[in-house]
């Protein structure tokens, strides 16, 4: 296939996949090291490669589940407590095939600015979350509140932040629209 098109197309399809759209179906770990590995080949200034994981499968996911919950329990006033949310934040991992730990390591030199660091980590989420698309696997960056509690579960080192989790999981077959307003609104052309 003309590569130009594979790009493009592989880029405008990919999409953000839900747990709740995951069928249960097992990802192969050949695919999972697929996603690490080209994680590993975002850019990075300076050759930082800030970029961390931890992978989550199997019984990991039930450990993550627990932990989300009872951090959810702890941090979120009483009176704004739901058992929705709390279900969710449960049954999420649980659904899913594998979940990534996001994490950013921060250069201790500090020779480049901390926003580089994070850009340099979602530039490999973005290889990540292609590389899933490009194994017809769904995937989805999370962000919750939970992840700023999670130092002494996730065993991060001094200069180390979790960013998000990735969810992935096998998906059957369907339409996701994608939405977008049009590039020229965002862009300035300077020519002359
Ligand atoms: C840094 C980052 C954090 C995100 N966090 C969440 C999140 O916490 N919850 C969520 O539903 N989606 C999250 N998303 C995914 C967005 O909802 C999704 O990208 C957006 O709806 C556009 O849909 P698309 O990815 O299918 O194009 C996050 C995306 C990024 C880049």
């Amino acid at each position: 296939m003309d590569s130009t098109k594979y790009i493009n197309d592989l880029i405008k399809n990919r999409r953000s996949i839900f747990p709740k759209s995951y069928n249960g179906k097992p990802v192969s770990k050949e695919i999972i090291n697929q996603v690490l590995e080209n994680a590993n080949w975002a850019p990075t200034h300076k050759h930082t490669e800030p970029w961390r994981f931890k992978v989550f499968r199997g019984k990991g996911l039930h450990k993550l589940s627990d932990e989300l919950v009872k951090i959810y329990n702890e941090i979120t006033p009483t009176e704004k407590q739901t058992d929705r949310k709390r279900e969710k934040i449960k049954t999420n991992p649980l659904k899913s095939d594998t979940v990534i730990a996001i994490c950013m390591q921060r250069d201790p030199e500090e020779s480049i600015p901390e926003w580089e660091e994070v850009a340099a980590v979602a530039c490999a989420v973005q290889n990540m979350q292609l590389t899933c698309v490009a194994n017809n696997v769904g995937c989805y960056w999370s962000s919750p509140k939970t992840i700023y509690h999670l130092d002494s579960f996730l065993k991060l080192n001094k200069g180390e932040v979790c960013l998000g989790f990735l969810y992935i999981g096998n998906y059957d077959t369907q339409e996701f629209i994608g939405k977008r307003t049009p590039i020229q609104d965002k862009v300035s052309w300077i020519v002359d």
